[in-house]
């Protein structure tokens, strides 16, 4: 059983807790798909998202998960409060423990911010993104959606394609994938692959061919122009016809493969719009799973800790 405070990221989380985050978001989807959206779960809980970079999927998907579990819920932009008149993050957290507050999801620019708040506070704390680290339920949600697909992540080829370098949900799939079974191949223009992924566990690509070959997933990366430093590739449509995916590079795929992306996605660029909208595209499913799994989060997470 989940028995941790937080969830910071899959780099230190095992099999068995992913799994059964898994296997609670099955209940979870199944209570969502019969449209009941008021559970005891989380009744007289509060949950709160602070968040310090921009979001649409995670942040409104967090607070929905909670609302559903009949949790109470808070949300701040780091923007409009008062982390702007100077306050530290860790100051900002105590305020919200001394507001007897239960769970913080944080997203922050820095790598590592959430575990520094997680050392400094009482709440559960879970990682909703932290700079080019991890983004954990993002990885999860991904894994439940390959799971529905394929039953099982033995032998299961997934190919992720794009920003790697900027990449937290590169890093939290690596790392959670591989401890599944599955194999994970990368490709990216040099510019945008870290050096050291192979000695994580992916295997690195020569080719969008190479890569795709095979792939039971292939998952676009968004091209993350806020955090490019510049001449890291020519320019985004010379990215799309020498390192984006289009249906003539999914005959290389297996018949049944499916098409992902974490979302948002620059049309064109790093997928298809055609790839985007074709029938074995599952990123609006990822969207209705992401819900499900942090639903299992939030409950796994606080329904062992006292008071
Ligand atoms: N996938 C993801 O993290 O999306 P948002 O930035 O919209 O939360």
């Amino acid at each position: 059983m989940l028995k941790r405070k937080d969830l910071l990221g899959l780099y230190d989380t095992s099999a068995e807790e992913i799994s059964e985050i898994l296997s609670t978001a099955v209940n979870m989807k199944k209570l969502l798909l019969q449209n009941i959206k008021k559970l005891p779960h989380m009744q007289g809980k509060t949950v709160t998202t602070l968040f310090y970079e921009n979001s649409t999927r995670t942040r409104v998907s967090f607070e929905l998960a909670a609302k559903y579990l009949g949790a109470g819920t808070v949300n701040i932009a780091a923007s409009s409060s008062s982390v702007q008149k100077g306050e530290t993050l860790i100051d900002t957290g105590k305020t919200l423990d001394a507001m007897k507050n239960d769970v913080i999801v944080i997203r922050h620019p820095m790598g590592g911010a959430p575990r520094l708040l997680a050392r400094n506070v009482r709440a559960s704390v879970v990682n909703g993104g932290d700079g080019m680290n991890e983004h954990p339920t993002q990885a999860l949600l991904d894994f439940y959606t390959m799971q529905e697909k394929f039953g099982s992540f033995k032998g299961l080829k997934v190919a992720i394609l794009g920003d790697i370098k900027h990449s937290r949900v590169a890093k939290s799939n690596l790392f959670g994938l591989t401890k599944l079974g599955a194999e994970v191949r990368m490709y990216a223009p040099q510019t945008l692959i870290p050096k050291d992924m192979d000695k994580m566990g992916a295997k690195i690509a020569k080719s969008r061919e190479e890569a795709i070959d095979g792939a039971d997933v292939v998952m676009g990366l968004r091209i993350q122009l806020e955090r490019q430093q510049g001449g890291q590739f020519p320019s985004l449509s010379e990215y799309s016809e020498f390192f984006g995916v289009n249906r003539e590079l999914m005959r290389y795929a297996s018949p049944h493969a499916i098409v992902m992306h974490p979302g948002p996605v620059n049309r064109g660029v790093e997928l298809t719009s055609t790839l985007i909208d074709a029938p074995n595209s599952k990123i609006e499913e990822q969207v209705l799973n992401g819900i499900a799994v942090r639903m299992a989060v939030l409950f796994l997470l606080t329904q062992n800790r006292e008071a």
